[in-house]
């Protein structure tokens, strides 16, 4: 298995990846009682996994779907964990995807003001993105992530094996943070170029093989700024757009993040804040994964509908602008910020280059 030591001022993690990282479990689940977060299709999935490593704990199954990721689940997953008496030497662990990651991190970082956290990630997106940096929240009033904390998991576990059950769209949904990656980092663009079949098959050998790059590059960023301060905004590539679209129509995290990127990529080609020739390779890239099937027909011609919705991200500030993360060259980002009409407007140009293509 691989390791990846993530040292930040709040604490040390580790990250394991690997076919064989699950029998660590053995060690981790051994002298406290466990608190174990999961999801009703992960649970139905895997019922000898959690049978073998945590026959003890106290498990609670969160029905699946982002809308579960609330106050109300909050509210009854912290009161479990007080019936279940668990002190401030249980441990947390979140096995599931970026839904159950990301509220079993909120769950463990409020718990007796905190209490140790694993995370076993089993989508592809929980794996090369949401497991690690010790983002934690819920939705609130229809606005995404917005109560939340950063909290780091002591362990991350990666084991590319529960990816054999995901669905399709799922794994597509992945795709859409691999190709944020691509912008920000030339190793993966390089991969990813060279590679477009295999991505757009998912090949399950050649997935495994970017989940360490992915994880490598994002614990990089978050050993340097933490709380996002700085270069962490980059990892928002696509989603300032991709979030607003997300709200508005009935299409996934990641789905919605190809959607994003593509329309930002469009308009920072469009003012000249990305380099033409790596945009439009960025592009055909995005393109070719909002292709896979199964393909959403999602038409973003009436922008003001959903527009609206990037007013409230939590990357804008205080001076009523839109802010965006996008790719500018090979490994280089930039922040680019508008105000709203211009947002909008560019957004309708923006839909104009991408329209004829992705419908
Ligand atoms: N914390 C962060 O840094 C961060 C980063 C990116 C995204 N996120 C959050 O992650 C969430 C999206 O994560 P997601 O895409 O993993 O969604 P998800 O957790 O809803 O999982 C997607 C679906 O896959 C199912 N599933 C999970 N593992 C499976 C498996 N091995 N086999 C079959 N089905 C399986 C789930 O039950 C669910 O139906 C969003 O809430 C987003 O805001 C957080």
């Amino acid at each position: 298995m691989k390791e990846i030591v993530l040292k930040t001022p709040s604490m040390q993690g580790r990250i394991r990846i690997g076919e064989d990282v699950l029998t660590v479990l053995d060690e981790l689940t051994q002298g406290q009682k466990n608190f174990v977060l999961t999801d009703s299709n992960v649970y139905a999935l895997y019922p000898s996994f959690f049978g073998k490593y945590f026959a003890n704990a106290r498990i609670f199954v969160l029905p699946a779907g982002e809308e579960h990721k609330s106050l109300e689940s909050l509210n009854e997953i912290l009161s479990e964990m007080v019936k279940a008496e668990l002190h401030r030497t249980s441990r947390v662990f979140a096995v599931g995807g970026g839904v159950v990651g990301d509220i079993g991190g909120l769950v463990a970082s409020l718990y007796m003001r905190g209490v140790s956290l694993v995370q076993i990630p089993t989508t592809l997106l929980s794996q090369i993105d949401s497991s690690v940096g010790g983002k934690t929240a819920i939705d609130h009033l229809g606005v995404k992530n917005v109560i939340g904390a950063f909290y780091q998991p002591m362990e991350v576990l990666i084991d590319p094996n529960f990816l054999k059950t995901l669905p399709k769209r799922e794994l597509k949904c992945g795709i859409g943070e691999i190709v944020k990656y691509a912008g920000l980092n030339s190793e993966i663009y390089r991969s990813i170029l060279e590679n477009q079949d295999q991505l757009v098959k998912m090949d399950s050998a050649y997935l495994t093989g970017i989940i360490e790059l992915c994880v490598r590059h994002k614990a990089g960023v978050v050993e340097r700024d933490e709380r996002e301060s700085g270069e962490r905004k980059s990892l928002n590539v696509g989603h300032t757009t991709g979030h607003a679209i997300e709200l508005a129509f009935s299409l996934s995290h990641g789905e919605s993040v190809l959607y994003g990127m593509a329309l930002e990529t469009a308009i920072a080609i469009e003012k000249g804040v990305c380099e033409k020739e790596y945009g439009a390779n960025l592009l055909k890239i995005l393109l070719s994964a909002i292709a896979i099937p199964p393909k959403p027909a999602v038409d973003l011609s009436s922008v003001e509908r959903w527009a609206k919705n990037a007013k409230s991200d939590k990357k804008n500030t205080d001076d009523g602008k839109i802010q965006m993360a996008v790719a500018k060259s090979e490994g280089e980002w930039a922040m680019l910020s508008c105000d709203f009409d211009d947002y909008c407007k560019s957004l309708k140009s923006a839909w104009k280059i991408l329209e004829n293509r992705v419908l």
